[in-house]
């Protein structure tokens, strides 16, 4: 397409990245990924280049390096930034505060000082429902302010959102939205690609999935006594393609000046349980489980008020559960030690 508008991805190499850099493929953008790899696979962006017949530029970089930002901006037609390169652990951002604030808030910092230099002034920021906080009434809405989080992860999603309002009031050329994410799981259906955590899965998703292919003995399941019908915690699981289409849905958002902000859920919470034993149910594999002690930080439930993004976006969840369930499980037996020696 001659006239294609090229988005740059950072963090385009990762889990959420790779299956929204395969959307704007799909949806007829051009686009180009910077991804310092240290959570983020290479193989990846070749599976996206498969699966949709076609090239993406791949940049190996740091979004702290604004020497590799201005040389990006410089030799592309940047026309807005789609930004989810950052630390993402909640527990590893407890005992690394100033690593997580230095990458995501640091990061963020640069990148804005570059798109500005090369005057794109459009974002779509990775955000999370946890900048809603630990006291939100559920459902969380946007009307909602952004409350007090629990770990230094949730405080630099806060603060960067936070920043993106600050810049967009600066200057009215300034276009963001931040989109904030529920729980995604799942994987693109062809079943090459999916997400790969390095080392022992802290998300409940891929842990089930490691369990099924035997690459962990079995689940532990944090808490059996919190306040809900089974005593286990209660998230709002979408579908990972579900979200990487809202992110194209936001792009066409971006031509609206101001920042914006909107929830990516399906509005239905799912205990843990439940996922246990809507993943057996599709895939036929039995999880064996324990129950133990609670996990720090957790919330015993929270789930999304999806309204906004369906009627201003124009996005609602549309694949179910057992989509979920099914589309994981074609991706981590398949594909049993992910990406590694692929
Ligand atoms: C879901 C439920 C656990 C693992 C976190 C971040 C959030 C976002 C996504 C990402 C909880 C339970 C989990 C396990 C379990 N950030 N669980 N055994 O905590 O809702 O959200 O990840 O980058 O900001 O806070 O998601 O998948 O970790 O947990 O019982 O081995 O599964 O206690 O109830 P969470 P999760």
């Amino acid at each position: 397409m001659a006239d294609a508008k090229t988005i740059l991805i950072t963090g385009g190499a990762g889990y959420i990245g790779s299956h929204t850099v395969l959307c704007c493929l799909q949806a007829g953008y051009d686009v180009v990924v910077i991804d310092n790899l240290s959570n983020g696979h290479r193989g990846a962006i070749e599976r996206v280049e498969e699966l949709t017949n076609s090239t993406v530029t791949f940049v190996h970089g740091d979004v702290q390096d604004e020497g590799i930002l201005d040389r990006i901006f410089s030799s592309h037609v940047i026309d807005s930034v789609i930004h989810f390169a950052g630390l993402k652990a909640v527990g590893e951002s407890v005992q690394k505060p100033t690593e997580y604030y230095t990458v995501n808030v640091g990061g963020t910092l640069t990148l804005l000082a570059a798109m500005e230099r090369a005057e794109v002034r459009n974002i779509v920021f990775s955000s999370s429902a946890t900048v809603y906080g630990i006291e939100a009434p559920t459902p969380y809405r946007e009307s909602l302010p952004r409350g007090t989080t629990s770990n230094p992860y949730g405080a630099s999603k806060a603060m960067i959102e936070r920043i993106l309002e600050d810049l967009c009031v600066s200057n009215p050329e300034w276009s963001a939205v931040n989109l904030r994410y529920f729980n995604p799981i799942g994987a693109h259906e062809s079943g090459r690609l999916g997400e790969d955590p390095q080392g022992i899965p802290n998300n409940l998703m891929p842990f089930i999935a490691q369990v099924a292919v035997g690459r962990r003995p079995k689940l532990s399941i944090f808490g059996g006594d919190y306040p809900t019908a089974d005593g286990t915690c209660r998230r709002d699981y979408l579908h990972v393609m579900d979200l990487a289409e809202g992110h194209v849905q936001a792009l066409g958002y971006l031509n609206k000046k101001g920042c914006h902000a909107f929830n990516l859920g399906t509005g239905t919470p799912i205990s843990v349980l439940e996922m246990v034993r809507a993943f057996e149910r599709v895939t036929g594999v039995a999880i064996p489980y324990q129950i133990v002690d609670r996990r720090a930080g957790d919330l015993p439930e929270f789930w999304a008020d999806a309204e906004l993004a369906g009627r201003v976006l124009g996005w609602s969840a549309k694949r179910d559960l057992d989509a979920m369930m099914a589309d994981t499980w074609r991706w981590q037996s398949a594909n049993p030690e992910g990406f590694v020696g692929q």
